[in-house]
């Protein structure tokens, strides 16, 4: 059976940059710099342009880790894109980014298999560990693993919906899972989930339990009430389950690979609020500098915070060939992850 590693890792961001106070000058939210720095360590956020969906995020973070592992779009066997905002309702966002590759133009067209993921801020996660079971069952040689988001367009920007907004960004990371008979590679990866919190953190917009699923009025035109409209969320709740989900999912992956903390050289935890994974960090004692962070820059871009956070490590030559590497995802579901690479 072949290892399954992760041979090319990109990332991309949209250049536009909105500050906490951006939040208070250019949408009127009654808010400050300090109230979302002290809770959350966010600073600022990315927010695509009108016009730009997911699989468009998608696509340049995706042509940089197949460039990076050395290949071509037409190398890779499946394509699995974890998102919470898909380009719209279906098809799904895999299948957009297989187009926008040129995966289906001309004489060599290669129709390959292409999933999305919906598990959230642990999308990306549940991602790798499919990808994994792909190469490793050697189904597959090579699989795109992308996680994206566009959270700017189904943002409450106003101070009713201040809890949830300002803690959100846009952006793609994606990594290619290849098949190598070294000894390398995805080790193990760990995944939950816990259907008693759905309610917790959620976006009610699409429920086909109504009927009509959006109400309309008497000229058949939806209308959508806030509630249900923008997602809510109980942040107390999220924050207690997400310490708690988030050391279990490391202690698991620590356990499953008879390693400890010492052992892992870097940790590579959902970048869902600063104060999370610092609490968590302090409670299993790790240090600092073996912990990598971009929530300060770009907020949480949900199933793209993991693969953006690889990417930059790498580029910046923080991530090594050789080290040891712990993933941990917690979000909506409420669902969680971990996954421990030899990179
Ligand atoms: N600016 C100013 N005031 C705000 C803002 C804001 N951006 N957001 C909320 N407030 C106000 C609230 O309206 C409330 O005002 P009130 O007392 O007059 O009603 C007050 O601040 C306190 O609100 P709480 O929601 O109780 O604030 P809390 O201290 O719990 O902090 C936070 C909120 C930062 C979201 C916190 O609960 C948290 O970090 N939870 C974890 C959830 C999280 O990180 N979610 C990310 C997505 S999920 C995931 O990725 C796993």
């Amino acid at each position: 059976m072949p290892n399954a590693f992760i041979s090319g890792t990109g990332f991309y961001v949209p250049p536009r940059v909105v500050t906490n106070d951006d939040l208070k000058t250019q949408y009127g939210i009654d808010t400050s710099h300090e109230w979302i720095v002290q809770r959350t360590g966010i600073q600022e956020r990315r927010f695509a342009e009108d016009g730009v969906g997911t699989s468009d995020l998608a696509l340049p973070a995706s042509r940089a880790a197949i460039q990076a592992a050395g290949l071509e779009p037409r190398d890779l066997d499946m394509i699995i894109l974890a998102t919470l905002s898909p380009d719209c309702c279906f098809p799904g966002s895999g299948i957009y980014l297989q187009r926008k590759l040129g995966l289906c133009d001309g004489p060599k067209a290669r129709f390959v298999p292409a999933l999305d993921v919906r598990n959230q801020c642990s999308g990306f996660l549940y991602s790798l560990g499919a990808a994994t079971s792909m190469v490793k069952s050697g189904a597959c040689k090579h699989v795109l693993v992308v996680g994206a988001e566009t959270h700017s367009a189904a943002l409450d920007l106003s101070t009713r919906g201040r809890a949830v907004a300002s803690l959100f960004g846009d952006g793609a990371g994606a990594v290619v899972v290849s098949a190598t008979e070294e000894d390398r590679g995805v080790r193990s990866w760990h995944l939950g989930a816990d259907g008693r919190y759905t309610e917790v953190l959620a976006q009610k917009v699409w429920d086909v339990s109504k009927r009509p699923f959006i109400p309309v009025d008497d000229k058949g035109v939806g209308q959508v009430q806030p509630e249900l409209m923008w997602a809510q969320m109980d942040g107390k709740v999220v924050f207690k389950n997400a310490v708690e989900r988030m050391i279990g999912a490391l202690m698991e992956l620590c356990m499953a690979n008879n390693v400890t903390g010492t052992d892992i050289d870097l940790f590579v935890f959902h970048q869902a609020n600063l104060r999370i994974n610092e609490y968590i960090a302090d409670h299993v004692g790790i240090p600092k500098e073996k912990l990598v962070s971009n929530i300060q820059r770009y907020g949480n871009t949900t199933a793209a915070t993991i693969p953006i956070l690889l990417a930059e490590a790498e580029q910046s030559g923080r991530l090594k060939r050789g080290m040891k590497v712990a993933m941990v995802a917690f979000g909506s579901g409420f669902t969680w992850g971990s996954a421990l690479v030899d990179w």
